[in-house]
């Protein structure tokens, strides 16, 4: 039986990763950062299942702790600040956690198990202002955000380890993606849970920013999928996950709509621009500044052939039934937060 460390195991991807891990047999541990109140977020449902171990990233003496007590042949890093709105208010927090806690992690490895093999969550964030359409793992990076530099910290790290110390460390370099587990302030998660309040009539209108934006979106379940292949490998290497294809955040507003059966119908531009429900006319979908950000990731489209062919990758969900899956799920849950209301 193999043991395993997850970081920011109460995560969307931590909570499948450990699904996944558990359903192959292994020792999960967990990794969890003390909060005033105990929650086990994403995890709740599988908590009796999972070792937890209090640490965070910002912490070295936790992680070798963490080392110590897990024991484990596989260490997949996915803790992070890792809202890239919040990168601008918090750059400092965010380079602690995303770059200086990804060599705190791989410095606690070394001294207690070097053996040990190494997952890093990089992101299609650090190709930022893309120098090549689709991006692929040569394609040369252009972070556009303090998340985005911090991750490319982390990323340049890790090879760092692997070439200096001979240690098995991979980066994956994943492109979004989502769930039902999302934050509800990343993008596809908020849009699924206003459809679905403006469906149930408890809210009006969702108000968005850069509605040009382009995404290439994936299902979490898919995406941990590939991170564990990764570490199954002969020789460690980087990859490029993605669903080679991309969308608008506006696109992946109609589609939510059109999940519960309301068309959008587009009029004015830039920051006048408005979305009408065509059947009754109302204004649900509005632009407020509030939500552009100070530089933006204008493209991302990614190229996973080399997952392809090495790691035999493939992605299962495609796009409509990632879209289809988060608007049912999140009309069940206003539909139980309005019975508990009315009750
Ligand atoms: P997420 O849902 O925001 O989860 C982040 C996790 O990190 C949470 O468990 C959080 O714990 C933990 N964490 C934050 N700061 C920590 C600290 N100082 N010490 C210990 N734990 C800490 O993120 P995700 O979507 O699952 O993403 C997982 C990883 O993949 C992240 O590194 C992210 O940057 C990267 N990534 C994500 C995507 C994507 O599209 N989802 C794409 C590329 C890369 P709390 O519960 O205590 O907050
Ligand atoms: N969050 C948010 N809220 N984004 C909006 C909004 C809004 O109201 N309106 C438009 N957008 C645009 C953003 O400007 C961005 O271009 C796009 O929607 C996606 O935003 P997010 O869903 O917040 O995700 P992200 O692409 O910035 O970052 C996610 O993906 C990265 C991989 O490329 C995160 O999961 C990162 O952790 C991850 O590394």
């Amino acid at each position: 039986m193999k043991n395993a460390l997850i970081t920011g195991i109460t995560g969307q991807d931590g909570s499948y990763l450990a699904e996944l891990l558990l359903e192959k047999g292994y020792n999960v541990y967990g990794i969890m950062r003390r909060k005033s109140e105990v929650t086990y977020g994403n995890v709740e449902h599988i908590k009796e299942k999972i070792h937890f171990i209090y640490a965070d990233m910002t912490d070295p003496i936790s992680l070798i702790s963490a080392m110590k007590i897990s024991q484990p042949d596989e260490v997949y890093n996915l803790a992070a600040q890792s809202f890239v709105a919040t990168s601008w208010d918090t750059p400092l927090g965010t380079a602690d956690i995303d770059a200086l806690g990804v060599t705190n992690m791989l410095e606690a490895i070394r001294i207690v198990k070097p053996e040990a093999r190494f997952y890093q969550a990089s992101t299609s964030e650090m190709f930022g202002l893309v120098q090549a359409i689709p991006q692929s793992e040569t394609t040369p990076f252009y972070p556009r955000s303090p998340y985005g530099v911090a991750k490319l910290y982390g990323h340049w790290i890790t090879k760092n380890y692997r070439e200096s110390y001979n240690m098995y460390a991979c980066s994956g370099i994943l492109f979004n993606h989502e769930s039902e587990r999302r934050g509800k302030e990343f993008v596809t998660r908020k849009i699924t849970d206003a459809v679905s309040r403006i469906k149930q009539n408890v809210q009006d209108h969702i108000e968005l920013g850069n509605m040009d934006a382009k995404r290439d979106w994936g299902h979490s379940k898919d995406y941990v999928n590939a991170m564990w292949l990764m570490l199954q490998q002969e020789t460690p290497d980087d990859y490029v996950i993605a669903t080679n294809e991309t969308r608008t955040v506006r696109e992946f507003v109609e589609i939510a709509f059109r999940c519960v059966d309301i068309e959008v119908e587009w009029s004015g531009e830039g920051i006048n621009e408005i979305g009408k429900d065509k059947a009754t006319g109302k204004e649900i979908v509005k632009i407020n500044p509030q939500f552009f950000r100070p530089a933006e990731v204008e493209i991302l489209i990614g190229d996973p052939a080399k997952a392809d062919t090495n790691l035999g990758w493939e992605r299962e969900i495609p796009f409509a039934e990632l879209v289809e899956r988060m608007v049912k799920n999140d009309m069940k849950l206003v539909a139980k937060e309005i019975k508990a209301a009315n009750l």
